[in-house]
């Protein structure tokens, strides 16, 4: 199969990540932070050894204000939930994933509001327009690096300067970015940062994380044995034990531990800049053909993405043809963010995502290419 769905996980993963889970797995692995045997001491110095490979690749000075989670959605949701609070005001954007929207929502009935800034068809919001919409109970921003329907790249240093002017917090939604594009937290001045392990960082499913700026203060979402403070029935508030209540899944951390080191050693500027320059060849090629339709951005000022249609045939159609006929795996429909293809003008038809990954050639967009070309002669004639 021509795996060309990486905006929704990547594929493959890096050998490296399997042995280190392997290991981890048959060799050592107790629950970390328990207990003071040799096992749960050793998984406890490898989580502790992930946390801060991790934190070195978003520039996170302090590891221990990066919290494990299971994926982007509960960083998200740690994040958004515990600093939130009643009378609290909230500016996002139209280009959001579900798991910013539906919190937000949901929070409505809490007595918090928010207002969502519409991106141009592109799909890139102005910061200009997210100023003109903040208010005096404004306290945070919350923004994607990049959207996972179009790639489109969200200007936020500009975004980050403009909160920093008004003295509101900054969030970023890393999810189509960690790992392809520079989150530096302290060059971004992003006081949350929400990422997930098993996309762009090539890590296990399950996996995410959640950056908290020192200073930055959260109620917990979630509670229970944090390994500390045992005695307590109190919920403690230390990063980052009071937010990984429960038992981690150590083995896959361990594995996100490997990747996020084997992603340092290429660079991720590396890494996105070949993503983007396949995708600068795929769009060059799809332009030229009149039967598809092609969204968002050029290339470059997106990520790994192009979100196409064929004209006169449904995306679902589209993703089945190229699943069945030719063994190419990609995205149709709405890829769980409604709005951001109300914005771009893809509401009624949803799009057909193709989302690269480092192990992709080019050989892979010249056969998506002809299928492409297949699809849209046959469908014509
Ligand atoms: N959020 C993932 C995607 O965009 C699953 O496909």
């Amino acid at each position: 199969m021509i795996y060309l769905d990486n905006g929704a996980t990547s594929f493959p993963k890096p050998k490296g990540m399997m042995t280190a889970m392997e290991e981890c797995i048959t060799k050592y692995c107790g629950n970390p932070g328990r207990s003071g045997h040799f096992m749960s001491m050793k998984t406890g110095e490898e989580v502790y050894h992930a946390r801060r490979s991790l934190a070195k690749l978003f520039n996170v000075e302090n590891g221990e204000r990066l919290v494990f989670t299971k994926n982007t959605t509960e960083a998200l949701n740690i994040g958004l939930h515990g600093f939130l609070k009643r009378g609290d005001h909230v500016i996002t954007t139209s280009m959001e994933h579900n798991s910013v929207l539906r919190p937000l929502k949901a929070m409505e009935k809490k007595g918090i509001e928010h207002s969502i800034v519409k991106a141009d068809r592109e799909g890139i919001v102005s910061a200009h327009d997210i100023e003109k919409v903040i208010k005096p109970n404004t306290r945070l921003i919350v923004v994607t690096a990049a959207s996972n329907v179009t790639g489109s790249k969200m200007p936020l240093k500009e975004i980050s300067d403009i909160a920093k002017k008004h003295k509101i917090k900054f969030m970023v939604d890393g999810a189509q970015g960690a790992g392809t594009m520079n989150l530096d937290v302290k060059a971004l001045g992003i006081d949350m940062l929400a990422v997930p392990g098993h996309k762009g960082l090539l890590g296990p499913l399950g996996t995410g994380a959640l950056y908290v700026a020192p200073g930055v203060n959260l109620t917990p979402v979630l509670e229970g044995g944090t390994g500390t403070e045992s005695k307590s029935r109190v919920q403690p508030l230390d990063f980052p034990d009071g937010f990984e209540s429960g038992t981690v899944n150590a083995p896959a951390i361990i594995g996100l531990g490997y990747c996020a080191e084997f992603i340092e050693k290429i660079g991720t500027e590396v890494i996105g800049k070949y993503e983007e320059d396949l995708i600068c060849w795929l769009d060059e090629r799809l332009a030229n053909m009149d039967f598809i339709r092609l969204y968002g951005p050029r290339p470059h000022e997106k990520t790994g993405i192009s979100l196409i249609n064929i004209e006169g045939v449904e995306a679902e159609e589209v993703t089945s043809i190229l699943n069945n006929r030719y063994g190419i795996a990609v995205r149709g429909g709405y890829h769980c963010a409604g709005l951001a293809h109300k914005t771009i003008g893809t509401w009624d038809t949803g799009g057909v995502r193709i989302s690269v990954g480092p192990y992709n050639t080019k050989k892979d967009m010249e056969i998506l290419v002809n299928a492409l070309w297949e699809i849209g002669r046959e469908k014509i004639t």
